[in-house]
């Protein structure tokens, strides 16, 4: 199965040239599943709710959906986004599965962080596996790294792939996916964005780059770089996910001690 990241540079609120560029990439490339970074379409930096308002779409309908839906369709692969959702009076910071036969399903940022408290509704739908022919995945999206309960969850529900939308601006998340691999035994692509944004006086924010796939046993196969704008593709097996064992007698998932965690639970 051929997996791929773009790491890319959003200009702010500017949609319809975000996605345009994103698509020509995709059209470019051969691999089975994309992931794009958080927010891709319309940048991270909101002022205000009335901004996120303006910029977020419904699902399925939005423009960039419908645009990632052609293009799944057209090159029959499936494509992990992060957009900026818009449904019922509330905004969610979402990342979406696209497939080779049109929309598949939504997840909505759980863990939001600092100023996206302030813009977004918390995520208030249960992780979620898909199944997409060569493999089964799940998706998070970026500050979910420091909760490792997303990241278990998803392999406990099956995920051999976690898809992982990013607008990474804290240094450390590049070195902790490789234990949340290690710790579930599953592949993960970080697909995160570069460049800065200063909308807010006093508020710069620099997004770290370092996009990557990890294996299960923790190789780092692909990091990009800090600071350019790349397309990360590499073959995995994701079979290799399946195999929870450490040693024949050590099983990670069936050694965990469960009547001891209850009670924190
Ligand atoms: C982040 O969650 N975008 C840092």
């Amino acid at each position: 199965m051929r997996v791929s990241f773009l790491q890319t540079y959003p200009i702010f609120g500017k949609i319809k040239d975000n996605v345009e560029k994103v698509f020509d990439r995709i059209n470019s490339t051969d691999a089975n599943l994309f992931v794009l970074p958080e927010l891709f379409n319309t940048g991270y930096q909101f002022k205000s709710k009335k901004e996120v308002s303006e910029l977020s779409e419904a699902l399925p309908d939005g423009y960039t959906t419908k645009t990632l839906i052609e293009i799944g369709r057209k090159k029959k692969i499936f494509i992990v986004a992060g957009i900026a959702e818009k449904g019922r009076g509330r905004f969610y910071n979402s990342s979406i599965l696209i497939g080779s036969k049109g929309f598949i399903g939504v997840y909505r940022k759980t863990h939001l962080f600092w100023h996206e408290k302030k813009l977004f509704t918390e995520g208030d739908i249960p992780f979620e596996v898909y199944n997409i022919e060569k493999a089964k995945i799940g998706m998070m999206i970026c500050f979910d790294w420091l909760f490792p309960e997303a990241a278990r969850i998803l392999s406990l529900k099956g995920a051999d792939i976690i898809c992982h939308p990013s607008n990474l601006v804290l240094p450390h998340c590049p070195q902790a996916m490789i234990t949340r691999c290690i710790e579930n035994r599953v592949f993960a692509i970080t697909a995160n964005r570069i460049g800065v944004e200063k909308r807010i006086k006093g508020q710069k924010l620099k997004f770290i780059g370092q996009s990557e796939i990890v294996a299960p046993d923790g190789k780092v196969i692909y990091r990009a770089s800090t600071g350019k704008e790349e397309i990360g593709v590499v073959d995995i097996d994701p079979k290799m996910a399946k195999n929870k064992n450490i040693t024949p007698l050590n099983n990670i998932f069936k050694d965990r001690r469960k009547d001891l965690y209850k009670p924190l639970l």
